[in-house]
């Protein structure tokens, strides 16, 4: 008799738990959340190669950005961050400024970044929004 119950309590938990896993939005499954390593990823990348530009936090000024003329734009600028999809960041990381119609300061990072290192860098970017 006790088995019987103890039978029927684990098919009533994995019912309840087959619900649950059902019932999450399908978009929180499409697209899972950046890993902690990606993201370390992303900064040890932006810290090697952007920062003299672009600086600490991405508000364009870092160490070499007096000699910019135009200067880097603020990366953190919440309005640039909402009107620039990931492929749009990653297209001008990729092809640099002169290669989609911007500044050829910004030089292009296809040859020494290879995609996985540019979609982190990219993350990187999303977390210095302000
Ligand atoms: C030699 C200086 C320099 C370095 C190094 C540099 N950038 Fe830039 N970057 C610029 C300048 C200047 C601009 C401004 C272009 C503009 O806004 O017209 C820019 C613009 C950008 C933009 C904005 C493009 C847009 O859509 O407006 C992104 C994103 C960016 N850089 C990412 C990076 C990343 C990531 C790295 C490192 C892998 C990097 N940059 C390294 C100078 C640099």
């Amino acid at each position: 008799m006790r088995r019987r119950i103890l039978l029927i309590a684990v098919i009533l938990l994995l019912f309840a738990s087959s619900c649950r896993r059902a019932n999450r939005p399908a978009s929180a499954a499409a697209v899972p959340p950046p890993t902690q390593y990606e993201l370390q990823l992303g900064k040890q990348v932006y810290q090697s190669y952007c920062i003299g530009c672009h600086g600490d936090s991405g508000a364009g000024d870092g160490f070499n950005a007096f000699s910019l003329d135009p200067h880097p734009r603020d990366l953190g600028d919440p309005v640039f961050q909402k009107g620039k999809s990931n492929a749009d960041l990653a297209d001008a990381i990729r092809r640099g400024g002169a290669g989609v119609g911007l500044t050829s300061l910004m030089p292009p990072w296809g040859h020494t970044l290879d995609d996985r290192h540019i979609d982190a860098v990219v993350l990187y970017i999303r977390s210095l929004r302000r």
